[in-house]
């Protein structure tokens, strides 16, 4: 009997331009990974046939969004192309004011330093990289607030990005809220893998954020892919669309940092956008010290343009369902060969559980450094570590030890195939396969700030 069908998504697109890519054999594999200490972030783009290092800034750009690029407007001050993006931002996300910034860390540089004082808390759903080194550095302490579930790669829980708001009431009862500066709320969070907050959890989290006077502030990175989640999953959202789904998400923060490398489907871009015209006043004064002129903040003119142009498709039902769709295949995949992923599929990647894939392997000899070398050693694919490299130290020197010690197959929007996915996906079966055999790593040079761009790793005889 024949199975049915299953197509339930397209790409909404055809190809204009290709970027040839080259095969390397083992033997340049091994050299390469050699030379990179182990590390794929170490590795050189050339030397790779599938780059799943990251969605951030590597999504192929629209022909109008190229169209775009060639209205720039490169004047130093008052550039035409910011009041497109302003405009932009105001329809689609609703916030009041905007900052532009060369990507997002640059908003949360400017963020925190203008919001949290020495000794503050910032209760968030999970940590991310970047942006808990900024709420460090500008002297407060990141309290993870997010579910427990989100911690726990098996649960099928939908929305595994909700934040726990008996967690959080116990640290404004602990803390006092005039220590809270804001709630650090991530859409489609990142590091527990790419999974969603919930309409409703966040309805919920205004309304104790609002009695309790502390901000929302939104790393709205990947907030429409989140959306997605939402439409698909949350009572209510069936029939809305993308576009207002995340403008509704919008509308319960106080404000916004964007790394628009992500969702809005640019190489470079970010900014902070705020409702608070205080905050706004501030960081437009200090924008000019970290990054730029406040029309500009580290971009050129046309990559204003090109970000104005990306946010809008980036919200288009059809474009999210095919990006999501994509991600969904290549995890389904895996699943049917056994391998073990983060579940539920998340938004931007493909998440396998290191500790679950080389039990054998203890996390301080770093499972998933390891196996995102072994796959680059397999097929040439470039993945990355999430795990106990990335959550780095803390401010006493020990290492944090997540829970989580993931493996991220991160998609770039609209640049791979379907092929390309089963590729990826035979690949990591292979190395599965074999994977009794596989022994650790140590560590043998580690940076001070975010150790996972740039450590250097030895195999273990
Ligand atoms: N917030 C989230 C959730 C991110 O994923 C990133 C970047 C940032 C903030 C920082 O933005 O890179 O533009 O400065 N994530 C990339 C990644 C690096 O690979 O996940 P940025």
């Amino acid at each position: 009997m024949n199975k049915p069908i299953k197509r339930s998504w397209a790409e909404p697109y055809k190809i204009k331009m290709v970027e040839l890519i080259k095969m390397t054999s083992p033997a340049e594999r091994r050299k390469a990974l050699q030379e990179a200490g182990y590390n794929t972030f170490l590795l050189k783009s050339a030397d790779v046939y599938i780059d799943l290092l990251t969605d951030s800034g590597t999504s192929a750009m629209s022909d109008r969004q190229w169209a775009g690029m060639m209205l720039g407007d490169e004047a130093y001050a008052g550039s035409r192309n910011f009041y497109h993006l302003e405009e932009v931002v105001k329809d689609v996300y609703g916030y009041k004011y905007l900052i532009p910034t060369h990507q997002g860390r640059g908003a949360e540089n400017i963020l925190s330093k203008i919001l949290i004082k020495k000794g503050d808390i910032i209760p968030g759903n999970m940590y991310f990289t970047t942006t808990r080194l900024h709420q460090e550095l500008a002297g407060g302490k990141f309290e993870d607030v997010i579910i427990d579930e989100a911690h726990d790669s098996e649960s099928e829980y939908p929305f595994k990005g909700n934040i726990d708001l008996e967690k959080l009431d116990k640290l404004v009862k602990k803390h006092g809220a005039e220590k809270i500066p804001y709630v650090s709320m991530a859409t489609s969070v990142n590091m527990a893998g790419g999974q969603p907050i919930s309409m409703q959890n966040l309805k919920d989290l205004r309304k104790y954020t609002k009695k309790h006077g502390i901000r929302v502030i939104h790393d709205m990175t990947r907030v429409a892919e989140n959306a997605y989640f939402i439409q698909q999953r949350e009572k209510g959202y069936a029939d809305k669309t993308i576009k207002e789904i995340v403008k509704e998400i919008c509308s319960y923060t106080d404000g916004a940092t964007m790394s628009a490398k992500k969702d809005a489907l640019v190489n470079i871009g970010g900014f902070l956008a705020v409702n608070d015209w205080d905050v706004f006043e501030e960081a437009r004064n200090m924008v000019v010290v970290y990054e730029g002129l406040h029309t500009y903040g580290g971009l050129a003119g046309r990559d204003m343009e090109a970000m104005a142009i990306g946010i809008g498709e980036s919200v288009g039902d059809d474009h999210i369902k095919a990006r999501v769709g994509q991600v969904i295949y290549l995890g389904e995949k895996m699943i049917e060969y056994g391998v073990p992923i983060v579940k539920p599929i998340g938004g931007h990647g493909i998440f396998v559980d290191a500790k679950q894939f080389l039990p054998h392997i203890p996390q301080d000899m770093y499972p998933a450094q390891t196996l995102a070398a072994e796959i680059y050693q397999d097929s040439g694919v470039r993945t990355m570590e999430r795990g106990i490299v990335s959550a780095g130290r803390k401010a006493n020197g020990d290492n944090y030890c997540p829970k989580l010690e993931l493996v991220r197959f991160t998609i770039p929007r609209r640049v791979y195939t379907q092929a390309h996915m089963d590729v990826i996906a035979e690949s990591t079966a292979r190395v599965f396969e074999r994977r009794e055999k596989i022994k650790g790593m140590k560590m043998i040079y580690e940076p001070k700030y975010l150790r996972f761009f740039q450590a250097r790793f030895e195999k273990i005889k």
